[in-house]
């Protein structure tokens, strides 16, 4: 290309392009000291950014919960409510490795983001029935950071590269450049137990910063790898608390929500072959045959194979074992899926590139503008690789880790647990999540074994999914629905919320729980979808999903309902690894990884 402009000039317009792709340290962020010495650094986020209503406020920043370790949250105000008195529900997403700004763009916070890049109204937010805080962790995960560094993201590992200064090389430019969180293995968790302390501090900051939302009994909704963290976790709060640490703040679990979530491994490994071969799933998809069955079964089975050596994890507790047990269940029975059917793990429904949910948000967390209103420093990243292989090399996914008995624990003292599932999900399936819920079930919650499945009834009158549930404990299946259930299946997913935390029923909302209560119906929940939502042609970048046909809806986006992700280079490479294992992202571009 010819250019007639002066030297001089291009450089500069060089220099000043290269640098707008780097996060500007956020300014004037307000600081204060929380409860248990916790600074929270923040923002009063402006109307418009994600929240619409200027008379809700909403608020974004840090916790810097120790040397090096800064914790990203976003917190909204209740609407429809006195937020001085509304409910607190803390949302994490799951990954290990995964951003909780998943849960709150594509999910259920008060905005989604459309084909325009634009924020709209989410009418099904959960911020309508309670205070609501998304937390990124741990350290290193979403907009969370040790220290703010310029770099580019490795499109083969997902690992970050470190660049000298604030220019993006020629030959890195289509590789993401912008300011990440440094990398350190040691200013991060590289299993369960060690996020929960950072977790308790960051609650600790907020809470201390905005007395006027704290509450001794708060809520705790996850998602997915969150089955391994919200149990233990809650555990570690209430250790905590009979500590009486001065200056802390008690933080009381009430009610415990868990969609799709990863328990326990040597039940959900197993679930993969009953949820594509037997008994099957409810779409009548039965994609392999008899030779692949075969060689599942065996895989699983076989003596050695993953079910012997996940036993051997969880009864030697070691490192590499663990490690090598999850690797050979991950490539040789979970993995089976993607290698034959390239299918959405997440959604049997769909083909990949799967549009649904729509990733548009990242590229809305990637703006000056909304990096300045909420303070943050970093670039966004939907997964972290580098967290994802942590946890990876502790084996940690393979591993109980004792969530059962925890959830057991929750259950005795009081705390309301509901285990839902999305029933279109292959990777944290609800037969797999049945068992776990009788596992728990077994000494929590004596009701259970005698309650049956029944119909919810929503507001729109239309079926949407069926509870089984005995006192404070609930099972809850939603029908056409994939793993990230409140963007499926909004209305039912908000109801729910609403009637747990107001201690009434799942099935009606009319009926204080009581520990008595009990839905009466059959053991199995036997409502069948069909295969008539099972798409076996690509759908379009730009569809819309509609959640009364549970189909895509064709054309492109107009206002509300989010938009696709057609179009845009950097999100079209994205694959769905993000949800449960994001070190999938390495295997899956390396070919197995490091032991
Ligand atoms: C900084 O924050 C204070 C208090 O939140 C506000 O009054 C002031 O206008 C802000 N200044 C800038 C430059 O944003
Ligand atoms: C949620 O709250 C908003 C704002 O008040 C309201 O417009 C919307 O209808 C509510 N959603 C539901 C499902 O009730
Ligand atoms: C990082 O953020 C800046 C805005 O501050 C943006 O221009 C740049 O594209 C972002 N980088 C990535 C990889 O998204
Ligand atoms: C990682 O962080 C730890 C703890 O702050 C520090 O001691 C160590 O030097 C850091 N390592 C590197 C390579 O920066
Ligand atoms: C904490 O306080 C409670 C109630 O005041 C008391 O029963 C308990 O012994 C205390 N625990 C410790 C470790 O001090
Ligand atoms: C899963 O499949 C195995 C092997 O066929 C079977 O023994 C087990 O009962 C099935 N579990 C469920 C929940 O269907
Ligand atoms: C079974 O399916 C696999 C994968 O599609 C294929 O490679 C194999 O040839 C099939 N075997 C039989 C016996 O049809
Ligand atoms: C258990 O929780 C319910 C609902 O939050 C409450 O009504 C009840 O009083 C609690 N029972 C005990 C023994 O704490
Ligand atoms: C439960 O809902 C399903 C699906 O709408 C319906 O076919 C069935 O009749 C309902 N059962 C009861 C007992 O209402
Ligand atoms: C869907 O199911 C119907 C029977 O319910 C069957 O006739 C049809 O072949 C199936 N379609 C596919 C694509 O599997
Ligand atoms: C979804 O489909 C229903 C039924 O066909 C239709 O009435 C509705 O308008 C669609 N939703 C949207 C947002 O277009
Ligand atoms: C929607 O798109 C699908 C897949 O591209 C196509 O098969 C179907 O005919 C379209 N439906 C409408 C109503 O345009």
């Amino acid at each position: 290309m010819i250019s007639l402009l002066p030297t001089a000039l291009l450089l500069a317009s060089g220099v000043q392009l290269a640098f707008s792709q780097f996060v500007a340290p956020p300014k004037n962020l307000t600081s204060k000291t929380g409860y248990a010495g916790v600074t929270v650094r923040y923002k009063s986020v402006p109307a418009g950014i994600c929240e619409q209503d200027p008379d809700v406020k909403s608020y974004a920043g840090y916790a810097d919960v120790s040397p090096g370790q800064h914790i990203f949250w976003w917190f909204f105000e209740a609407r429809n409510m006195d937020p001085t008195t509304a409910p607190l529900t803390i949302w994490i997403n799951g990954g290990p490795g995964s951003s909780s700004m998943i849960g709150l763009f594509q999910e259920l916070g008060p905005c989604r983001i459309n084909l325009d890049g634009d924020a709209v109204n989410n009418p099904y937010s959960w911020s309508n029935v309670s205070n609501m805080i998304f937390i990124d962790q741990p350290t290193q995960v979403g907009l969370s950071y040790s220290s703010p560094v310029p770099g580019y993201e490795d499109p083969n590992s997902g690992y970050l590269v470190e660049l000298p200064g604030n220019t993006c090389p020629e030959y890195a430019s289509d590789w993401s450049c912008g300011t990440y969180s440094y990398w350190n293995e040691s200013l991060t968790a590289n299993n369960t137990p060690s996020t929960a302390p950072n977790m308790w501090k960051t609650l600790q900051g907020f809470m201390g910063a905005f007395p006027q939302y704290a509450r001794e009994g708060i809520n705790f909704a996850t998602e997915s790898y969150g089955g391994h963290y919200a149990p233990l976790m809650s555990e570690y709060f209430e250790e905590q608390n009979a500590k009486n640490i001065t200056g802390a703040h008690n933080i009381r679990l009430e009610h415990v929500l868990i969609g799709n979530g990863w328990y326990d491994p040597l039940i959900q490994y197993q679930a993969y072959y009953n949820f594509t071969v037997f008994p099957g799933n409810t779409y009548n998809y039965d994609p392999y045959n008899q030779t692949i069955k075969n060689q599942i079964y065996n895989s699983l089975y076989g003596h050695g194979n993953c079910y012997d050596q996940t036993v051997d994890c969880n009864t030697r507790k070691i490192d590499e074992i663990c490690t090598a047990a999850d690797n050979f269940c991950y490539q040789q029975v979970e993995n089976m899926y993607d290698i034959y059917l390239n299918r959405d793990e997440y959604d049997v429904r769909y083909l990949m590139p799967d549009p649904f949910p729509p990733t548009t948000y990242i590229d809305y967390l990637n703006t000056a503008r909304v990096q300045a209103a909420i303070g943050a420093y970093v670039n966004y990243t939907e997964s972290n690789a580098a967290v994802g292989n942590a946890f990876g090399a502790t084996g940690d996914d393979d591993r109980e880790i004792g969530t059962v008995a925890a959830l057991q624990t929750l259950l005795a003292q009081n705390v309301s647990v509901t285990m839902y599932f999305g029933d279109a999900d292959y990777n944290c399936n609800w037969l797999g999540g049945q068992v776990v819920a009788e596992h728990v079930a077994s000494t929590a919650a004596s009701g259970y074994s005698s309650a049956g499945f029944i119909n919810i009834s929503t507001s729109d009158g239309i079926v949407h999914g069926q509870v089984r549930q005995a006192g404070q404990f609930a099972f809850v299946r939603i029908f056409q629905s994939g793993h990230e259930v409140p963007f499926y299946q909004p209305l039912v997913s908000l109801e729910m919320l609403d009637r747990v935390l107001a201690d009434r029923d799942i099935a009606t909302g009319k009926a204080p729980l009581t520990p008595a209560y009990k839905t009466k119906g059959p053991l199995v929940s036997a409502y069948r979808e069909g295969n008539a939502t099972i798409q076996f042609d690509l759908t379009p970048a730009d569809a819309i999903y509609n959640v009364t046909t549970a189909m895509p809806q064709n054309g492109t986006s107009s206002s509300g309902g989010g938009g696709g992700g057609g179009g845009d280079k950097k999100l079209a490479k994205r694959a769905k690894y993000s949800l449960r294992r994001a070190r999938k992202i390495k295997r899956d571009k390396l070919g197995g990884w490091a032991k």
